[in-house]
């Protein structure tokens, strides 16, 4: 008789399916990305992110008791500040807006969830970099790791559990882990972006945090045609004591999210970014894709290409959809 095997017999419940599924997702898994604008006084719509603002400093503390209530896993923070400067000092200020906020969010949900922090200069510089310039107008990598350094301690002594270097300077993880060491803060944790891609899917994130970049990250962030560089990378963020690594963007490098997950010994993030959120948003809004699905299988496939945590703009909505609360 033919066909003796019959993969199909474990299909054909819905109990039965649920029996053999080798992959979950739980809101614990998720951490929620969230920004705050400087001097806002009602939220911002970022219109390429619908249902995405840039937080007032009250709406940020209320929108992360919601979070905390859905059960997500963590909070990522990015700030938006008033002014820019070519070295970024908004961001290593303790008054800086960023570190603001994380000390409201420190004091509103304490330790009832993960506060993270982006740890990197591109908000607060007024060319854009993800780092401080050289004279002849490249990023200055040496440089730009002392101020990371400086970042790293204000954040941490703002309430920051885990501080999330972005800028893909080389030697950031060790330079930070130093320095917060050398402070008082050696139970700060290190969530480094190990594998980040010079990506297009970034674009409506620009937005989100008022960009003023002109030109590419191309000379810091990595090649997307490069998978081995990313082991690489991945490998040095371990020996320079990352805690936690991450792969940015998720849908289109699952292939490296793979072979990430594979070699590291620490948990692994993936970052399911903007443009990942705007094109299942852009379709949904002209009904050709079902919201709740789409994003449920996203998150599913990230999490089985091998991310423990993955954020996603949708954290909240999908911990409400993973414990059957309709709102
Ligand atoms: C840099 C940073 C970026 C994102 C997170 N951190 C932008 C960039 O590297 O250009 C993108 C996140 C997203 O697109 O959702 N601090």
């Amino acid at each position: 008789m033919f066909p003796s095997d019959r993969p199909r017999r474990l299909r054909r419940t819905p109990a039965l399916r649920r029996l053999v599924s080798e992959t979950s997702v739980e809101p614990r898994h998720l951490v929620l990305p969230m920004f705050v604008r400087e001097g806002a006084t009602e939220p911002v719509e970022i219109s390429s992110m619908p249902g995405v603002v840039q937080h007032t400093r009250d709406s940020l503390r209320k929108a992360a008791v919601e979070a905390v209530e859905a059960g997500v896993g963590g909070l990522m923070l990015f700030g938006v500040p008033e002014k820019h400067d070519p070295m970024g000092s908004g961001a290593v200020d303790p008054e800086g807006i960023l570190n603001v906020a994380l000390r409201d969010l420190a004091s509103e949900v304490g330790d009832a969830t993960v506060l993270m922090a982006d740890l990197c200069l591109d908000e607060f510089t007024d060319h854009g970099h993800c780092g401080v310039l050289a004279e002849n107008g490249t990023v200055d990598n040496d440089r730009t790791l002392q101020i990371y350094g400086e970042m790293a301690v204000a954040q941490a002594q703002s309430g920051a559990h885990v501080v999330a270097p972005s800028g893909m300077m080389d030697g950031q993880v060790g330079v930070i882990r130093e320095s917060l060491d050398a402070t008082g803060f050696a139970d700060t944790s290190i969530l480094a972006y190990s594998a980040k891609y010079a990506s297009a899917f970034y674009g409506p994130f620009r937005e989100a945090v008022d960009s003023q970049l002109k030109g590419d990250r191309a000379t810091y962030q990595q090649d997307p045609a490069n998978a081995r560089e990313a082991i690489r990378e991945t490998e040095l963020d371990l020996a320079e004591g990352a805690d936690m690594v991450m792969v940015k963007p998720a849908m289109s490098y699952l292939d490296v999210l793979s072979e990430v997950a594979s070699i590291s010994d620490v948990p692994v993030a993936a970052y399911q970014v903007s443009g990942e959120y705007a094109m299942i948003e852009a379709a949904v809004a002209n009904g050709w894709l079902e919201r709740e699905r789409t994003v449920l299988e996203s998150l599913t496939a990230i999490r089985r290409a091998g991310a423990d945590i993955v954020l996603t703009y949708w954290a909240v909505q999908a911990a409400r959809w993973l414990q059957g609360v309709r709102r």
